[in-house]
């Protein structure tokens, strides 16, 4: 399919993102023919260069990020011939007179502002393209994360954005929301029926959502200290994942009917409390360690972070949902940089039968897990008889691994996002209320730790994070999945 024609300026065109992700999905779209011709692409930057120094740029920084098989020579040179370059400082409304005088003659077109840029530079950025008349009405913006580091700057953030474009024109990004197992989630719960029945308290015993990452902070450390793992991963990812698992059945794929039963889930979340502080959460940091058998620093070491700096790298939480179909089921989040895998993953575990007539353990049940990385599979473990005489059963999983069974090209989640920005549709990007929804769950974990005043908790890197993580766990009887069977 072709796309209408549009101008995607990009805030931030230098920056890691732009690099890393947003020109690559782009040079991947246009080399399916998505979008041939009618649009272009401006990188807005404060840097004083060229065009060809962009493109120099783009072509030394950008392609080392598109893989071998991916990258075609000719389609590489046809998709740069749409780049242009704009030296533009986001804060000085005088400097939005050029970038005018490049879309005037584009006015009709979708205009996508895209703003990688730090979020406290949004509502000014906002209203210097307002004032310089380059807000249409087929004119959206896509807002980076993390938005704000509280609800209530998050709420300023949103309140001057929202002065200027629409509800409809926003589209506040959440990647994880791009991604394909994201999708099959919503695709196995809403396009099977047999899953439904068993989607409640009735018959889940617990759930566990990890996303563990071998990297350390990779020169962010300037951001990443500011932020840490709860602000930068839980508010987010961790909550939009648990909201498409708990949410009811919306009534249609539009966007608030699905935008409208994930934010009943946010707000059911039970408040972490004070007295909960130490029971439902872990905080850790990393120290020294290795990952795959090579030495790597402590995050106190790592470039750019203080040395007594007490910014969590790992976060677990025990959330529980206050409604029907959730009363009493224990959700257990966790995430951290530097931990022994590179595991993003989804698990469901089923109850036990209720009276056992065969030789099973208390912790082997039906679990079905769902992983989004390294690799996206699928995978329901079954209780099956053990060859031989005895009867003995084990868990054996029903494996749908997506690469084998498509043999096609995954899209990456900033493909998805980026082209659903520019075709109007908002179902994969978080809406106002829910964002405040997330931050108003956030924040009094953030509070019970700063009361508490205990550093973070240390764990070696290349581990699966501090012992209290376990502790969290056990002591409701469970344990994560990388201590049960695989
Ligand atoms: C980003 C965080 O939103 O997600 C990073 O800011 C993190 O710290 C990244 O590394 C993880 O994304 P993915 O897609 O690599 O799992």
């Amino acid at each position: 399919t072709s796309l209408q024609e549009f101008d995607l300026i990009f805030f931030g065109g230098t920056g890691d993102l732009a690099m890393r992700k947003l020109l690559p999905a782009l040079y991947n779209r246009f080399r399916d023919s998505q979008h041939t011709q009618g649009w272009r692409i401006i990188g807005v930057a404060r840097q004083d260069m060229s065009r060809d120094d962009y493109l120099n740029l783009v072509n030394e920084h950008c392609r080392q990020f598109i893989p071998h098989g991916e990258f075609d020579a000719v389609a590489w040179t046809a998709f740069t011939a749409h780049l242009e370059y704009l030296k533009l400082d986001g804060l000085l409304a005088d400097d939005y007179a050029e970038l005018a005088r490049r879309l005037q003659h584009s006015t009709d077109r979708v205009r996508v502002f895209y703003l990688s840029t730090a979020a406290s530079l949004f509502a000014q950025i906002c209203q210097n393209l307002s004032a310089a008349g380059l807000v249409t009405p087929q004119t959206r913006v896509v807002l980076e994360k993390p938005l704000g580091r509280d609800r209530a700057s998050s709420f300023e953030i949103n309140e001057a954005v929202g002065k200027i474009f629409e509800e409809r024109q926003i589209f506040r990004i959440d990647h994880y929301l791009g991604k394909e197992t994201v999708q099959n989630l919503i695709a196995l719960r809403f396009g099977n029926s047999i899953f439904e029945p068993l989607w409640r308290r009735s018959n889940i015993q617990d759930v566990q959502i990890t996303i563990a990452e071998t990297v350390g902070v990779e020169g962010r450390g300037e951001y990443y200290d500011r932020y840490g793992a709860l602000r930068d991963m839980v508010q987010n990812h961790l909550l939009q994942l648990l909201c498409i698992l708990a949410m009811e059945p919306p009534s249609s794929i539009d966007p608030d009917a699905v935008r409208d039963e994930k934010l009943k889930v946010l707000r059911a979340l039970k408040p972490i409390t004070m007295d909960a502080i130490k029971t439902k959460t872990v905080r850790g940091q990393y120290r020294a360690g290795a990952i795959d058998g090579k030495a790597v620093p402590g995050y106190l070491n790592e470039d750019g972070i203080p040395a007594d700096s007490s910014t969590e790298t790992f976060v677990a939480i025990k959330a529980e949902l206050e409604n029907w179909r959730w009363s009493g089921v224990p959700f257990y989040l966790r995430t951290g940089k530097r931990m022994q895998e590179r595991v993003a993953e989804i698990v469901i575990n089923f109850r036990p039968v209720p009276h056992a007539i065969l030789p099973v353990s208390a912790s082997e049940g039906n679990r079905l897990v769902i992983r989004l990385q390294p690799d996206e599979e699928v995978m329901l473990y079954l209780m099956v008889k053990v060859p031989g005489a005895e009867m003995k059963v084990r868990p054996v999983d029903l494996n749908l691994d997506f690469k084998q069974e498509f043999k096609t090209r995954q899209w990456d989640a900033y493909e998805r996002l980026l082209m659903d920005a520019i075709l109007g549709k908002l179902t994969l990007f978080m809406r106002r209320d829910e964002l405040d929804a997330a931050w108003r769950w956030i924040d009094p974990i953030r509070d019970g730790w700063d009361a508490l005043g205990e550093p973070p908790k240390g764990y070696a890197a290349g581990t699966w994070g501090p012992t209290a993580a376990s502790t969290l766990i056990t002591r409701d009887g469970f344990t994560w999945r990388e201590d049960g069977y695989q």
